[in-house]
């Protein structure tokens, strides 16, 4: 057998342009980002959170009675198996709701029948189980750490109004559901990110679908990653007001700090996620009376852009979107996961109908020729 080659070029630290797999999930061609070929701007305007699902999982739009029955089966899917729950209410809720809901999604695994199936259609049936609940979850949370019975989801309504409904057991308003489903949409998938890949990764192994997500929940939760929604909200608190926010950026900079919700690896021009976004934290923030977290952030944007050249990035605006609907601050994080879920799902299945476990390679820096001594020599 031939002898692999070995890679004696720089390190691409971060795998920064790094091909790593074909996918037809989702591309970014310049500053554009499509699912499956359509813009996301044209699936924001005009698409649903369960169209856009059905579209990542089948590589095409859904007729009418197709998306219906979709919406059918996810409805169907949403609740929650009653021992499940239990076990979910013994849980501490003394921990960050991402590290909660990772252990939460691990654990839903021992419930599912399909568990140890890892067939295409079984898959099917996992990422929509797991598409469905991933809402009632984290909002099953909600509820348990505020000491609430969790609100059972209703079916033949949305994903986007179920979650608004099981969050506050309120009634949503409609207007809020539309911009909750667009956010949905924005978050669904975004090619080769740091979760999509960690799913690759596990489903590479051929482990089951459970487990690449449980995977995919762990790399979402890091700060550069979808842990920047909540940081980004923090942070605008911690400015406190506007006439501080420059000099704050300004200090980050000069002390090599990030300044979160900013920057990208692959857009340099703008992620067109966060064009949209800022129009929706302009209305929202002015709707609640509270303008002064948009006009902040904006000013932030404007002179991380001046000073470093870079833009915002789709967490950046979600904050103070998801802020401007009461959402609590640590859900902003599992509420990426709620609409995540189908991107990773779709990743997982792709990887599985063509598979290679990945399996690079590390340059080594470490010492050579040690000889091991006795401990009472050491
Ligand atoms: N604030 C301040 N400086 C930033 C920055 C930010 N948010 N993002 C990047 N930079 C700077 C780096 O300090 C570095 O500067 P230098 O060349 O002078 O040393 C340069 O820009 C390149 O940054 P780097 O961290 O190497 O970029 P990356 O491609 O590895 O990382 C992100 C991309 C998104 C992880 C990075 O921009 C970041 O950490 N942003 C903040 C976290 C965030 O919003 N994450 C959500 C991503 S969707």
């Amino acid at each position: 057998m031939a002898e692999v080659q070995i890679y004696e070029g720089a390190v691409d630290k971060g795998l920064e342009g790094v091909v790593a797999c074909t996918t037809a999930v989702s591309s970014i061609v310049g500053d554009t980002l499509n699912f499956r070929g359509y813009t996301i701007e044209d699936l924001a305007e005009n698409s649903n959170f369960e169209e856009v699902t059905f579209l990542l999982w089948n590589d095409r739009l859904p007729n009418k009675n197709e998306l219906q029955a979709f919406r059918s089966e996810l409805s169907r899917e949403m609740s929650l198996p009653a021992d499940y729950l239990k076990v979910l209410k013994t849980l501490p809720t003394n921990v960050h709701p991402m590290a909660w809901l990772r252990t939460a999604v691990s654990l839903l695994s021992h419930w599912d029948t399909d568990a140890n199936d890892n067939s295409p259609e079984a898959n099917r049936r996992k990422a929509l189980r797991l598409t469905a609940k991933m809402g009632t979850i984290v909002c099953a949370y909600e509820a348990i750490r505020n000491k609430r019975e969790p609100v059972a989801p209703q079916a033949d309504k949305s994903v986007a109004w179920n979650f608004m409904h099981m969050l506050t057991g309120k009634e949503p308003e409609s207007d809020l559901v539309k911009v909750f489903d667009t956010c949905l949409i924005l978050h669904a998938d975004h090619e080769l990110n740091c979760s999509a890949f960690a799913t690759r990764v596990t489903a590479s192994s051929l482990s089951d679908l459970h487990s690449a997500v449980v995977s995919a929940i762990g790399a979402l939760k890091g700060p550069l990653h979808g842990g920047a929604n909540e940081q980004v909200i923090l942070m605008l608190k911690n400015i406190g007001n506007i006439e501080k926010a420059q000099q704050f950026v300004k200090d980050a900079l000069a002390a090599k700090e990030k300044v979160m919700g900013i920057g990208h690896r692959v857009y340099k021009n703008g992620d067109p996620r966060a064009r949209i976004l800022r129009g929706i934290s302009e209305k929202l923030t002015k709707k609640i009376g509270e303008p002064q977290w948009y006009e902040m952030s904006t000013l932030i944007d404007d002179t991380m852009n001046k000073e470093k050249g870079l833009m915002p990035n789709v967490d950046f605006y979600s904050a103070t979107v998801y802020y401007s609907m009461r959402i609590p601050t640590d859900l902003f994080t599992p509420i990426f996961a709620v609409s995540r879920i189908t991107g990773w799902c779709a990743h997982a299945m792709e990887q599985y109908a063509n598979n290679r476990i990945y399996r690079p390679r590390g340059r080594w820096t470490g010492k050579d020729g040690l000889k091991w001594v006795p401990v009472e020599k050491r």
